[in-house]
C-alpha cells in the first residue's frame, strides 16, 4: 500500500470467494468515500461496461455455454471484459483524479480460473497485465469466510449461475486458499478482512484500513 497524495485517485479492489459480501463491502465503501467529499466510481467484475455485461451473461448465465466453458477461452473471455473495463472506465477515472472501487479484478481470475480451472499461474498473470495494461491495484480488500459460509448465503441468489449445477465445496475451498496465498504473496497491496460477521464489522475493518490511503 504506498501512500497518497490527496488529489490523486485510488484504486481499490475487493476480493473474495462466493457470498463473502464483497458488493456490499465496496458499496458501503463508496458511499463512506464519497462522504468524506472524494469522487468515487463505484463498479464491478465482470461487468463494468456494455461489452462487460454481455461477457458477463456469457460466462456466468447462458446455460449450455456458461457451464462448457474451455479454460482458455474462459479466462479470455473475463480478461477481454476487463481490458474494456480498464480502458474505458477504470484509467479515465483515476486520470480524472477519481477513486475506482471494484468488486474483482485480476485476483479473481488468478483464484477462479488459475486455481480453480487449472489454468496455469504464470501465463494467467501475463494475460492480466496484458489485458490491464499493467495496471494494479493500490489496495486489494480481501473479503476471507468460510466456504460453508459464503455458499449459504449465495443460496439467497435467484438467477441460475454457471456453479450450480457443477461446482461443489472442494472447487471453492481451492479458490479460497488460492486468495489466501496471493495476499500473502503480496502484503503491501493486500488486507484480509473477516467476512464472516455482519456487514458493520467488516465495513468498520475496511474503514479502518482505507483511512491511511486517504
Ligand atoms: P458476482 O456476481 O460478482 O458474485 P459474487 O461476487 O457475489 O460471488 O459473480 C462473479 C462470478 O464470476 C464469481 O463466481 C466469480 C467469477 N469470476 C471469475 O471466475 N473470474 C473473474 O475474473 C471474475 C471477475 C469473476
Amino acid at each position: 500500500m504506498t501512500e497518497a497524495s490527496p488529489s490523486r485517485g485510488r484504486f481499490i479492489t475487493l476480493e473474495g470467494p462466493e457470498g463473502s459480501g464483497k458488493t456490499t463491502a465496496a458499496r458501503h465503501l463508496a458511499d463512506w468515500l464519497r462522504g468524506r467529499r472524494l469522487r468515487v466510481v463505484l463498479t464491478q467484475e465482470p461487468g463494468g461496461t456494455p461489452l462487460g455485461e454481455k461477457i458477463r451473461r456469457i460466462v456466468l448465465h447462458v446455460r449450455g455455454m456458461s457451464d462448457d466453458l474451455d479454460p482458455r477461452a474462459d479466462a479470455l473471455l473475463y480478461a477481454a471484459g476487463r481490458a474494456q473495463h480498464v480502458a474505458r472506465v477504470i484509467r479515465p477515472a483515476l486520470d480524472r483524479g477519481d477513486w475506482v472501487v471494484c468488486a474483482r479484478y485480476t485476483d479473481s481470475s488468478l483464484a477462479y480460473q488459475g486455481a480453480g480451472y487449472g489454468n496455469d499461474l504464470s501465463e494467467l498473470r501475463r494475460l492480466q497485465d496484458f489485458a490491464t495494461a499493467g495496471l494494479s491495484p493500490d489496495l486489494t480488500l480481501l473479503l476471507d469466510v468460510p466456504v460453508e459460509i459464503g455458499l449459504e448465503r449465495t443460496r439467497r441468489r435467484t438467477e441460475w449461475n454457471r456453479f450450480e449445477d457443477t461446482e461443489g465445496v472442494a472447487f471453492f475451498e481451492q479458490v479460497r486458499a488460492a486468495y489466501l496465498r496471493l495476499a500473502a504473496e503480496e502484503p503491501d497491496r493486500f488486507r484480509v478482512v473477516d467476512g464472516s460477521g455482519s456487514v458493520s464489522d467488516a465495513d468498520a475493518a475496511i474503514r479502518a484500513i482505507v483511512t491511511s490511503l486517504i
